[in-house]
């Protein structure tokens, strides 16, 4: 049983030098950077009787895992935490290894053969896996299976576009804006009001999944409490990728109405905001919940690097709605204007890294 009710806009496919593999360290960089606080967290909180044998195979979801290499690196940092807890809490010589059971989850057209083909495969990092194709806004798994749940960079990714956003006669209309970037409040209403609506699908499906003193971990960027998006530097990237494609609109390549009618479906909500959602769902109990600096944020982070980025994970969302062959062109633009006009870090605001771990009640 899967829900297909989602749109779905995987990360860029395969392993040339535009997919993901090669242009996700920024996100591998946070989820390093609060590994040490996570594992700590699985090592105090996970509340399973490991030591009775009651628990022969321990289950691992990762949600919206894309196509690597961050999941795989996720996944062996709690198997290797839970192993740990296993033998420490057991003082007996002849302890039943545990065994492992990974579920990797994305959307159905997400390029899962990249993702099992550079599986890193070792005698030590033994686990047996399964792909689950459908969408995290719905039941994936069956009731009361999964140990750990994980998902990093994913819940940011909202189930739709808001309604009313690209509607010219709506107070909610986002104009030629193309994400969220708190300018207009009716918008960031509409946006604010889908995020709740899928967080809360997102909880409740991952409460049923879990069995009881399980955890659910999940990472990501969201603003620091005061901070508007157009305020952050990713906020201005955003702006100038939709600058980007006015020019090109205004070069004949494309409509401004195809424009109009075109907004991302992501938001990144301000931490406190996060934490209310989160406490407002009665299924778990808030273990952990913290915010980092990003580890590359006192790094001059360059153009390129910014724009391949960029690249790798709005890719899809743009082919679709303005077609084939309009994202070279628009990344070349967008690489052009970042160095016309280099990012001014010091003047620019910027998101943080959240880490929450969860216990179902
Ligand atoms: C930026 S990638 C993060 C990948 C990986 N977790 C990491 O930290 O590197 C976001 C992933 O979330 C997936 N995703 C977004 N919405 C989803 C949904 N509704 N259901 C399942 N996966 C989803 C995307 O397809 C994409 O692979």
């Amino acid at each position: 049983m899967s829900s297909t009710s989602s749109h779905s806009y995987p990360m860029s496919s395969g392993e040339d030098q535009h997919s993901y593999i090669h242009n996700s360290s920024y996100q591998k960089a946070a989820i390093k950077g609060v590994e040490e606080r996570i594992k700590q967290a699985i090592l105090e909180k996970l509340d399973l009787q490991l030591n009775s044998n009651l628990i022969s195979t321990f289950t691992i979801a990762d949600f919206g895992c894309s196509i690597g290499p961050n999941t795989f690196h996720v996944v062996q940092s709690i198997i290797d935490t839970v192993k740990f807890k296993h033998l420490k809490e057991n003082n007996e010589t002849n302890i039943v290894p545990l065994e492992f059971q990974v579920f990797f989850n994305d959307q159905s057209n997400n390029d899962f053969n990249t993702l099992f083909r550079t599986q890193p495969l070792s005698s030590e990092s033994q686990y047996f896996l399964a792909g689950v194709p459908g969408s995290f806004y719905g039941r994936l798994l069956p009731r009361n299976i999964i140990h750990i749940g994980h998902t990093s960079y994913t819940i940011h990714w909202l189930s739709e576009v808001p309604e009313h956003v690209c509607d010219r006669k709506s107070p909610a209309w986002n104009k030629n804006y193309i994400h969220c970037n708190n300018l207009i409040e009716e918008v960031t209403k509409a946006y604010k009001v889908q995020f709740k609506k899928d967080m809360e699908v997102f909880l409740q499906a991952r409460a049923e999944e879990l069995v009881h003193g399980g955890l659910m971990i999940v990472v990501g960027n969201c603003l620091p409490d005061g901070v508007s998006m157009y305020e952050t530097w990713q906020g201005h990237v955003m702006e100038t990728i939709g600058d980007c494609l006015l020019d090109m609109a205004k070069s004949g390549i494309m409509s401004e109405e195809k424009i109009e009618l075109f907004n991302f479906p992501v938001y990144f909500p301000q931490f406190s905001e996060l934490k209310l959602m989160i406490e407002e769902n009665g299924s778990f109990m808030i273990e952990m919940m913290e915010t980092i600096s990003h580890p590359f944020e006192d790094k001059r982070l360059s153009n390129e690097f910014i724009t391949s980025m960029f690249r790798a994970f709005l890719t899809t969302v743009i082919e679709q709605h303005f077609g084939n062959g309009v994202v070279d062109e628009l990344f070349s633009r967008l690489s052009e204007k970042l160095s016309k006009h280099p990012i001014d870090f010091e003047m620019w605001k910027t998101q943080v890294v959240y880490h929450v771990v969860l216990k179902r009640k």
